[in-house]
């Protein structure tokens, strides 16, 4: 596996080639790697990237101390198959203050996650266009593998992606789940024991919430506000502060309403359990 440093160092590499592409934060387990076993048949070069970025940190988030794990995530690309890690330092990616950015749709872009975390979708927008830039600069195009969990993120990506006529294909991956449940994350290592076994009733809420919508629906009698407001009451009545539990249309994640079809919801949550903030999603 060759590590590449600087973007000079990565562009040599993938000159001419067809590269499928990981991005990441780091901290790698289960659900990373399953995303760079998918990406391994979808292009000629598997790209991992490192990178905790800055910019899609609220200052009163965890930036510093988001945990960095490297000698333990070179080993697991390594042995996963993935043939180049871009790891670049922040002043490789950021060699001067990044005042250029991309603003995605605030219509997808300012709702959940963007609502509670103000201009996060700038930073992830704006950092992936640049690892784009320096994954594919060399090249005409390939593929990028994004997991579902971050369901909002994928969509933005894709948008980003369809309007700027990027030659990238985007893929999802689907969410690895620990045997209870609950989905893969790199912040669930902020967990005490007492609340990683408390985490899945996240999932179990999302899942509830979407068997009865489906139930209510199908029956004729769905509110949508007492479903959702029941979810949110559950979660409370265990300790938890949700910031949204909600049911969706894929396509563009405004509210649900009893006029969309099974098979085109997504119920979203986010909520904190102790100082640990986690999103899951169930497509419905
Ligand atoms: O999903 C993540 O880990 C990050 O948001 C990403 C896509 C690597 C951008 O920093």
């Amino acid at each position: 596996m060759l590590i590449a440093r600087s973007i000079p160092e990565l562009r040599a590499a993938l000159a001419g080639r067809r590269p499928a592409f990981v991005p990441t934060m780091g901290n790698l387990h289960e659900g990373h790697l399953s995303l760079v076993r998918q990406a391994r048949p979808l292009g000629d070069t598997t790209v991992v990237s490192i990178f905790v970025n800055r910019l899609q940190f609220l200052p009163h988030e965890d930036f510093d101390s988001y945990p960095r794990t490297w000698d333990a995530d070179c080993a697991k690309l390594q042995a996963t198959g993935c043939d180049v890690l871009f790891a670049p330092r922040e002043t490789d990616l950021y060699p001067e203050p990044q005042t250029f950015t991309v603003h995605p749709d605030p219509q997808l872009a300012d709702l959940l996650e963007g609502q509670f975390r103000p201009g996060f979708f700038i930073g992830v927008a704006t950092v992936v266009m640049k690892l784009f830039s320096c994954v594919f600069g060399a090249n005409a195009g390939g593929t990028a593998v994004f997991g579902r969990k971050d369901y909002q993120q994928l969509m933005v990506i894709r948008q980003m992606v369809r309007q700027f006529a990027l030659p990238i294909d985007v893929v999802a991956g689907d969410t690895s789940r620990a045997p209870d449940g609950l989905a893969l994350s790199s912040r669930n290592a902020y967990l005490s024991p007492q609340e990683r076994q408390e985490a899945v009733a996240l999932s179990q809420a999302l899942q509830q919430l979407s068997e009865r919508w489906a139930a209510a629906q199908a029956a004729g009698t769905l509110q949508a506000a007492n479903l959702e407001q029941q979810a949110l009451d559950m979660l409370r009545a265990r300790g938890w502060l949700p910031d949204y539990l909600t049911v969706r249309r894929r396509q563009d994640l405004q509210p649900a309403t009893p006029a969309d079809a099974p098979g085109t919801l997504v119920a979203l949550g986010a909520a904190r359990l102790g100082a640990t903030r986690l999103i899951d999603n169930r497509e419905f």
